[in-house]
């Protein structure tokens, strides 16, 4: 990895909940670059922007129709350019959103894939059912089975997604050839670099059934494969190198191990999303929440610190839940909780990614009920759980834990009509509590996430022991988290307590760099403290 990109911090924007620049309740290009300033006050230098391409929005963006336009909901290609220009002359810079393993039904590829019309036919894995049953076992990662047949063609095909995201046959060099041209295009125009969509899925070795797993069968065929080690060298060679660009994979199922294989071996991804610290409030299957383990997540984490060179780090994406909401207190300990968990994603060895709305502490939303639910895979869930026959109750409760538009409602801006992010009805409903919880309110109170978060940002840009140190984890009591970071000699002491216990520690350090409890010394650890010695 680039020796540069170490200190980078980077901000996640889920353009259609950011803001929304013509009233169409949809938020857009524009709305984007109307909120620029907040960035660079922020201090962010990366935006990672979730797919702004094409798309009928199957899955907002990730089905994508058209690698080279612009979704007219979203803006125009002159727009999208403008934000490149505008951001560049603020010192950030933006990696898009590339998803390789599949792309929308609508895509014209995969319409004349279904035709039979070349060079398409084998754009796709399309196969022959096994007498009367599907070509085999695997299911998809929203539930059911991964195939659908496809009566034109007179065929299935393989979605590991939902059934209108065709999985792309990476075995065909026409497909990597594609993406080859779609990058550089996007390169060309000043790009910074990708967040590589499920880029560990893209290789296919057979497709012979897989072992039964609670949470996704056939893995042992489609994930970091030899092959998807060979196309990501290919793009790096071809493409990715000449450019010098920032590229973090997002992978499914990934151990420690697969993430050295994928980042340190050859050149492949600068950095990767792992996902197993964000298994831990959960039974076997991410639909099936339980209480969060503290000492589990600390474990995870600190395997993860441990075992490579260098992590993406992150606590919140527009597939998660809100953190806050999953790990702390969202409640009574709200701006503790907030600063606390985003003392954690400073201070970790790693790029930190921040998620919209993390920078405020946004919490999960309180949905009624289904009819405000817009998250394709909630929906595909909530039918399995209905055919099923789970009582309601627990249907609705495994959506209200869940779902992914717990983290995509509009970003709080303000305290005005639908929190500042448009004049019109939002696609997805405002999280009420608005009032309490927005940026411009924030700012002002004595106790403000935003300006911790702030100093936070300034902290690891003005010491190089939050970007170089080593980790080491500390011995504490439990639900505290403790670990140092040094570098050069000095050394970062931090505790940060996941509980609202207060604990009496014997700290024998007293210089105190950050706290969000304003503290200037130390006597005992308060509920969800955060502080940072120096030694
Ligand atoms: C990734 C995206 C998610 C999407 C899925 C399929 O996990 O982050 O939003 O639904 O891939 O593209
Ligand atoms: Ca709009």
């Amino acid at each position: 990895m680039n020796e540069d990109f170490k200190s980078l911090v980077v901000y996640q924007i889920y353009p259609r909940s950011y803001c929304d620049s013509n009233g169409d309740g949809i938020g857009d290009i524009n709305g984007i670059r109307s909120k620029l300033h907040h960035l660079v006050d922020l201090g962010i230098d990366v935006i990672w922007l979730s797919p702004v391409y094409a798309s009928p929005n199957d899955d907002n963006g990730y089905d994508i129709s058209d690698y080279v336009s612009i979704n007219p909901e979203y803006g125009t290609m002159e727009d999208m350019e403008l934000l490149i220009k505008e951001a560049a002359s603020l010192n950030i810079r933006i990696i898009m959103d590339l998803v390789m393993n599949h792309t929308s039904n609508q895509h014209e590829w995969f319409k004349k894939s279904i035709e039979g019309i070349e060079p398409y036919t084998d754009y796709y894995i399309w196969k022959d059912g096994n007498g009367s049953k599907l070509p085999n076992n695997w299911t998809s990662f929203f539930s059911g089975p991964a195939w659908e047949f496809n009566e034109t063609r007179g065929q299935y095909f393989l979605h590991l997604f939902s059934k209108k995201m065709p999985d792309l046959n990476f075995a065909n060099q026409l497909v990597v050839d594609e993406f080859k041209a779609i990058t550089k295009f996007w390169l060309d125009k000043g790009i910074f670099g990708f967040r590589c969509d499920v880029v560990n899925l893209i290789s296919k070795t057979s497709f012979n059934n897989g072992k039964f797993d609670i949470s996704c069968v056939g893995k042992e065929h489609f994930v970091t494969q030899t092959g998807c080690h060979l196309i990501l060298q290919e793009l790096q060679r071809d493409v990715f190198e000449h450019y010098n660009a920032f590229i973090v994979g997002e992978t499914v199922l990934t151990t420690t191990s697969m993430a050295k294989d994928l980042c340190e071996k050859e050149k492949e991804l600068d950095m990767i999303f792992s996902f197993e610290h964000m298994e831990t409030d959960q039974v076997n299957n991410k639909w099936f929440k339980t209480k969060f383990k503290s000492e589990k997540f600390f474990n995870t984490l600190t395997k993860w610190q441990e075992g490579i060179n260098w992590n993406a780090n992150y606590l919140e994406n527009h597939d998660q839940p809100r953190a806050i909401s999953r790990f702390a207190n969202d409640n009574t300990y709200h701006y503790y909780s907030a600063t606390m968990l985003n003392t954690l994603l400073f201070t970790l060895r790693g790029t930190p990614y921040l998620y919209q709305g993390e920078e405020i502490g946004m919490t999960n939303c309180a949905f009624k009920d289904m009819s405000e639910i817009r998250d394709n895979e909630s929906i595909d869930i909530y039918a399995l759980a209905t055919k099923l026959k789970f009582p309601k109750q627990m249907r609705w409760k495994l959506i209200t834990k869940t779902s992914r538009d717990n983290a995509r409602t509009p970003m709080q801006w303000d305290n005005s009509h639908n929190a500042g992010f448009s004049e019109n009805i939002p696609w997805l409903k405002v999280n009420p509590n608005y009032e309490d919880i927005n940026v411009e309110d924030d700012k002002l109170k004595r106790n403000s996430v935003y300006e911790y978060t702030k100093s936070l940002i300034n902290l690891r840009k003005t010491n190089n022991i939050l970007i170089d140190g080593t980790f080491t984890r500390l011995k504490t009591v439990p639900h505290v988290f403790g670990y140092t970071r040094t570098y050069n000699g000095a050394t970062f002491i931090i505790l940060l307590n996941f509980s609202a216990s207060t604990y009496k520690l014997k700290i024998a350090y007293s210089d105190i760099v950050l706290s969000n409890y304003h503290k200037k010394t130390f006597t005992k650890l308060d509920a969800y403290e955060a502080i940072i010695f120096r030694k």
